[in-house]
């Protein structure tokens, strides 16, 4: 989790609109409280701030998820972040100070004094879900001695999931913990043109994100959204609801203009009316019910913002016979699959491998340009 400091005087008009409601960072002891002020309506002239206080990029986008309101960040452990003379200047150009956009909290905690809970921040990754996982356990009881002292008496959060929730969370976490990003495959094209079909279908050529707050939902292991922070000079939001946000933090965590974070289509933890782009690729249709999730992610545009959603089709999947066998299979075998240990999963798709082999590399590569033939590493993740 990274954050970044003052508003100054001059800057551009839609970070203006996108700080409309913001908060100011003031430390005590160790801990950081956020006094929220309301800036709806003044002039730029009058959202200036000191110079000396600082105000935090992430906290400045993420509410409870449940309530709707503010957090307040207990920092532990940060480390800083090397910033390049481009990005100082990207970063000027949003109004914001390079200065403390150079830290990178590593641990903490993102608090709700109001219902008494926390939110991890665990390995520079805050998990905003509102059910307990793992992790979000694991990192309770390492830290139960220091909660304690500094919060007596909170809890994590200990809403219900969504029906499923779980098992896709388990499902995916599988898929991506161990996926060793490479430059030259993703899915089955080459990350480069992967990349170009994403911004010919968001149409970045006609509407560009420059400068702009884009928000990704279910970003996988973080491919696209680093791409995108990076070529198309936007300030991106990456959440997914896995732990494939521990690699995409391990591989892409250090892009100063792109934040991940661990939280669910169900309950985003985002003020509703700050992104000027909202994309989710491949995700709506892994959840129980895509119109609710559809439903919950459409809020989260800015008024005039974008929103783009892509799901499996049925046509597609009922393109040529090969498809067709292929889905027919996945949907006998998956539900089976997923419930057993990550090691009899592997054992479990081997046979099915080949399959994936054949359509990929002998019947869907008809020489287009930028598909990649899978290894047997490629044809066990398509097949996760
Ligand atoms: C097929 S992957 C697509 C990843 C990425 N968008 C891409 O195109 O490479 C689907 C991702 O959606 C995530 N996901 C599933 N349900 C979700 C939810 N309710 N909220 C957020 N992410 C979710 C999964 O964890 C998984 O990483």
């Amino acid at each position: 989790m990274r954050y970044c400091g003052d508003v100054m005087p001059a800057r551009p008009a839609d970070t203006l609109r996108r700080n409309s409601i913001s908060g100011e960072m003031v430390k005590t002891s160790r801990i950081f409280s956020v006094l929220q002020s309301e800036f709806l309506g003044t002039s730029p002239n009058q959202v200036s701030k000191p110079r000396d206080k600082m105000k935090p990029r992430l906290l400045e986008l993420l509410v409870c998820p449940i309530e709707k309101t503010r957090l307040e960040l207990i920092e532990w452990e940060s480390s800083p972040v090397t910033l390049s003379r481009k990005d100082i200047g990207r970063i000027e150009r949003l109004g914001l100070n390079p200065v403390v956009f150079s830290k990178e909290i590593t641990s903490g905690l993102l608090v709700n004094r109001t219902r008494k809970i926390f939110y991890p921040i665990h390995n520079g990754v805050p998990r905003m879900l509102v059910f307990p996982t793992g992790v979000a356990r694991h990192f309770l009881q390492t830290h139960a001695k220091r909660i304690r002292q500094e919060l007596p008496g909170y809890t994590l959060p200990e809403d219900m999931p969504m029906p499923g929730e779980e098992a896709v969370l388990r499902s995916f976490s599988n898929e991506w913990v161990n996926y060793d990003w490479d430059e030259r495959t993703y899915w089955n094209l080459s990350s480069d043109v992967m990349y170009k079909t994403m911004r010919f279908l968001l149409d970045l050529a006609h509407r560009p994100v420059r400068d702009k707050l884009v928000l990704e939902v279910g970003i996988g292991i973080g491919g696209i959204a680093n791409y995108m922070a990076l070529k198309e000079e936007c300030e991106l939001v990456g959440m997914d609801l896995s732990y494939a946000v521990d690699p995409a933090y391990k591989y892409f965590g250090r892009n100063p203009f792109l934040h991940i974070i661990q939280g669910s289509a169900f309950k985003p933890s985002f003020r509703g009316d700050i992104f000027d782009l909202v994309y989710s690729h491949g995700v709506l249709h892994h959840t129980f019910s895509t119109k609710s999730a559809f439903d919950n992610i459409c809020k989260l545009p800015r008024h005039g913002g974008r929103l783009y959603v892509w799901v499996y089709s049925h046509y597609d999947e009922e393109r040529t016979l090969e498809r067709r066998i292929l889905m027919k299979m996945e949907r006998i075998i998956r539900p089976v699959v997923w419930r057993l240990p990550n090691p009899l999963q592997t054992i479990a798709l081997l046979p099915i491998i080949p399959l994936y082999l054949i359509h990929q590399n002998l019947l869907d590569d008809r020489g287009q340009p930028g598909m990649v033939k899978y290894k047997v590493r490629e044809a066990l993740h398509a097949a996760r």
